[in-house]
């Protein structure tokens, strides 16, 4: 695929200060957002329980206008722009290990790759939380209860006695707890590779998040 150029007015941004715009202020805002909104979560599990489900509800509400800007977004924000196949994603992190990948001035083939993997997996903790916090949910989904209805029945666990939600147990916290710690794994691998990519190309990429700014493009970048 070809790269569209630059329009006039990115062209007299990058002229006048050597920066342009990648990031827009709603990009920004949701993924800061979404790490106060996760890091609640885990911090709030187990503890504080209405604060970690509306934590977690918040987490899904940015992920579900993530999906929508990744749709009608600005340039850098569109899936259709930086989300590659896994021949591109695998030559770039091939790249990498010879110490000759390009600069993206979005989000690059492997970076891209990560981050539908944290959408994917942010989904399913904030869905399979949801199914937990009201035994009805499970039993709505038709093909569901087949796998974990059963085993809650069998569960001695019953969390409306004593009057109130007590421990949950079963396999669906299981997949939740698995998910949430798949989560810890993935958001820690995708800051060393914001860490590593910083340091490869010379620019502050948390720094850009924060403006929304980075350099402007070089030759052999790929704008
Ligand atoms: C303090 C730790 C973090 C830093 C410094 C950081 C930094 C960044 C940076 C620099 C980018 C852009 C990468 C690029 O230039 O291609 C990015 C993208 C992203 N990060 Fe993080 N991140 C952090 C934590 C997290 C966590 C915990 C999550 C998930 C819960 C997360 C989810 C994402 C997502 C989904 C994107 C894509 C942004 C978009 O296009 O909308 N990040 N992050
Ligand atoms: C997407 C972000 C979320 C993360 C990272 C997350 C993480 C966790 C973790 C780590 C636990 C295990 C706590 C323990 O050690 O027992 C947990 C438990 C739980 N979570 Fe979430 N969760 C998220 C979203 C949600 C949502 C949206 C809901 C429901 C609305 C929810 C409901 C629950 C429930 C009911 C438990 C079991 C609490 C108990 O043991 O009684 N979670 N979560």
């Amino acid at each position: 695929m070809t790269d569209a150029p630059f329009s006039n007015a990115q062209d007299r941004q990058a002229g006048a200060t050597g920066k342009v715009r990648v990031w827009d202020p709603l990009v920004r805002v949701f993924h800061w957002g979404l790490v106060g909104a996760f890091a609640t979560a885990w911090l709030a599990a187990d503890e504080v329980q209405p604060l970690h489900e509306l934590a977690g509800y918040t987490v899904a509400g940015l992920v579900g206008f993530r999906l929508v800007w990744g749709l009608v977004g600005s340039r850098h924000a569109r899936f259709a722009r930086f989300v590659k196949g896994p021949r591109a994603t695998l030559a770039y992190l091939g790249d990498m290990v010879h110490g000759r990948e390009r600069r993206y001035l979005g989000h690059n083939p492997a970076g891209a790759a990560m981050i539908v993997a944290l959408l994917i997996t942010l989904s399913g903790t904030a869905f399979t939380g949801w199914l937990m916090a009201e035994p009805e949910r499970v039993a709505m989904l038709p093909a569901m209860p087949a796998i974990v209805a059963p085993a809650w029945a069998d569960d001695d666990d019953d969390r409306f006695e004593n009057g109130g939600r007590s421990e949950v147990e079963g396999p669906l916290k299981d997949v939740h707890e698995a998910l949430a710690n798949l989560m810890l794994l993935l958001a820690a691998l995708h800051v060393g590779g914001v860490v590593l990519a910083s340091f490869r190309h010379h620019e502050n990429l948390a720094r850009a998040m924060v403006t929304g700014d980075k350099r402007a493009p070089g030759p052999g970048d790929i704008a």
